[in-house]
């Protein structure tokens, strides 16, 4: 008892002194600049762990993001964001990210696993977000990857996105309209309805909140990450870190986890089960680029079958109605 006690003392005392340098630290120390403050609740080991992990939770007794993604691995990944031509410069930065990641490290996001599978899976949600909001098409200087956090918002929207038939779950706002915004791009009244509902930001009369503030954006996306689309359903981070396990239907339809099932989660059938799709294949392209400027290397993305969903069947299949639509919950 005694002891337990005082290495806690001690853990509280150096979390307290390496907290301030955290955030600005450069240096890469694979021991992690914070100590967790360990706590033992009926058997299982909880943490926290300074701003980025303060809910006692399993995940935060490992590392946290910003002790394996520093500020200037962002800068590496998105390059071009803040070039003259991009469409949203001097919106997107590391401080908004790891702000709004520090909600979800206690729930696992970036802390599940050992530190290879940590890196893979910020480098597969920034894989999703960098294909979302690119604009490096073509011949773009620096490479078509290089281009990532290029927009935030949907720049020539063809309509205003409200369906109708949510109109008494998520009212669209008369005047408001509901295009793509954010790094995982949210479009529809519903899917504003619900990311604010989660967010406790009143998202349905002033979804424009999504396009002004990159902390709310990116918080946004790591919900959608976090978050399972319907009840029973794995999130596309639970595929992702191996919390789902298939069941015989999922290994019939080609489900596996990894990279390509996160694809299925987020985008179903307008991406996968089509074989080599545009869209799909610039997802995993951003992905492995991004595991190689991180450190990890593509290798470590595993082979065809896991990274692609060219040939499973959607967990959601749309039927005619707008795609990811999904009912009220
Ligand atoms: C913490 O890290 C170890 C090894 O690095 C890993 O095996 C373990 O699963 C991690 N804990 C959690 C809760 O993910
Ligand atoms: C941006 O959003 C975050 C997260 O919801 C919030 O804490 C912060 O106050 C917002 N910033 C501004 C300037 O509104
Ligand atoms: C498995 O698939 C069959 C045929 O499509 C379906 O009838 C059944 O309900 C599914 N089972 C589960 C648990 O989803």
């Amino acid at each position: 008892m005694e002891g337990i006690k005082q290495s806690l003392l001690v853990a509280v005392l150096a979390a307290t002194l390496l907290l301030s340098p955290l955030v600005v630290s450069g240096d890469d120390d694979d021991t992690g600049s914070v100590k967790p403050v360990v706590k033992i609740v009926k058997g299982k080991k909880l943490c926290t762990k300074g701003w980025e992990c303060k809910k006692l939770s399993q995940y935060c007794c490992n590392q946290t993001i910003s002790d394996y993604f520093q500020a200037y691995q962002f800068e590496n990944l998105f390059s071009k964001r803040n070039s003259p031509v991009a469409h949203a410069a001097g919106f997107w930065d590391y401080h908004s990210f790891i702000t709004a990641a520090a909600e979800y490290q206690p729930h696992g996001f970036g802390t599940s696993g050992g530190k290879v599978t940590a890196m893979k899976e910020v480098a597969a949600f920034l894989g999703h977000v960098g294909s979302k909001t690119s604009c490096g098409y073509g011949v773009a200087t620096g490479g078509p990857l290089a281009w990532g956090l290029c927009y935030n918002k949907e720049m020539s929207p063809s309509q205003s996105y409200c369906d109708d038939s949510f109109k008494y779950t998520y009212p669209c706002t008369p005047g408001v309209a509901y295009y793509g915004r954010g790094a995982i791009p949210l479009y529809w009244n519903y899917n504003y309805g619900k990311a604010g509902q989660a967010l406790k930001v009143d998202l349905l009369n002033n979804p424009e909140h999504i396009e002004n503030n990159a902390t709310l954006a990116f918080q946004a996306a790591i919900w959608r990450w976090m978050t399972p689309d319907k009840k029973h359903q794995p999130s596309a981070h639970d595929v992702f870190v191996g919390n789902w396990k298939p069941t015989k239907n999922d290994t019939l339809a080609k489900r596996v986890p990894g990279f390509g099932a996160t694809m299925n989660i987020l985008y179903g059938d307008d991406v996968c089960g089509k074989g080599d799709d545009e869209h799909m294949n610039n997802m995993v392209s951003h992905y492995q680029y991004y595991l190689d400027l991180m450190g990890v290397g593509r290798e470590e993305a595993g082979p065809h079958e896991v990274l692609s969903c060219g040939e499973q069947a959607a967990f959601n299949p749309s039927s005619g109605t707008p795609a990811s639509t999904s009912t009220s919950s």
